[in-house]
């Protein structure tokens, strides 16, 4: 993946509250290196609070719903032309629970990013911290990973483990990697924006950032 020489243009998909998208923009804020901005903030859902957050930075939002009768392929490709229409670089999923299909991650090959609350491979879904907790885990954690074709699957770029408390609910432990997620995601999309990821397979490396390599 070659090095980006101008600011990349991120979209971020959300269908919850928004916390990983509220962690990002604070820290493009606050590292004026990063190398990249929130161009728009898109939702499957209305009432996602995530919304709220783009609003409040005034970034422009999209929201398409998928109704029961609906075609996905119709709905999805209406989500990525809004997108597009902004002109994004990287796709970055801060909690976005639908499934995105082969013709939309061919639009932004290797550069839609999600962030997920388990160590994958383990407990890939939309239910990972409960069946973490069920199985009985004593260690679990946040991935953050490029998306390909399968569930909570591709490329790994960052994982922090957490522990799992005994008695603990499951948003307890949800709140606490979620917290984690709040580092992970913006550190992993900098990363992306910088041009310091590089995939050979599967297996992705990231460089450390400029002001942390060895002087000569
Ligand atoms: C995160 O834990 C993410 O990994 C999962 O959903 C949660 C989203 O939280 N897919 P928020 O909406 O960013 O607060």
């Amino acid at each position: 993946m070659s090095s980006p020489a101008a600011s990349q243009r991120l979209a971020v998909l959300v269908s919850g509250g928004g916390s990983n998208l509220r962690a990002l923009l604070d820290a493009i804020e606050q590292r004026p290196g990063f190398g990249g901005e929130v161009v728009v903030v898109g939702s499957d859902r209305v009432e996602a609070g995530g919304l709220g957050h783009a609003r409040a930075a005034g970034i422009p939002t999209v929201t398409r719903t998928l109704g029961a009768d609906e075609d996905r392929a119709t709905w999805e490709q209406g989500l990525a032309d809004a997108l597009a229409a902004h002109e994004p670089d990287v796709i970055v999923l801060a909690g976005f629970m639908r499934i995105l299909s082969k013709a939309f991650l061919e639009r932004w090959p290797d550069r839609v990013v999600n962030t997920h609350p388990s160590l994958l491979p383990a407990f890939r879904g939309a239910n990972a911290v409960r069946e973490a907790l069920a199985h009985g885990v004593k260690v679990t954690g946040c991935t953050v990973h490029l998306v390909d074709e399968q569930v909570d699957h591709g490329p790994i770029l960052a994982q922090v483990a957490v522990a799992v408390y005994t008695g603990e609910t499951e948003d307890a432990l949800h709140e606490r990697i979620k917290a984690v997620e709040h580092r992970l995601l913006p550190a992993c999309v900098e990363a992306l924006c910088q041009g310091r990821v590089r995939l050979d397979g599967r297996v992705a490396t990231i460089s450390p950032p400029p002001e942390a390599a060895p002087s000569l």
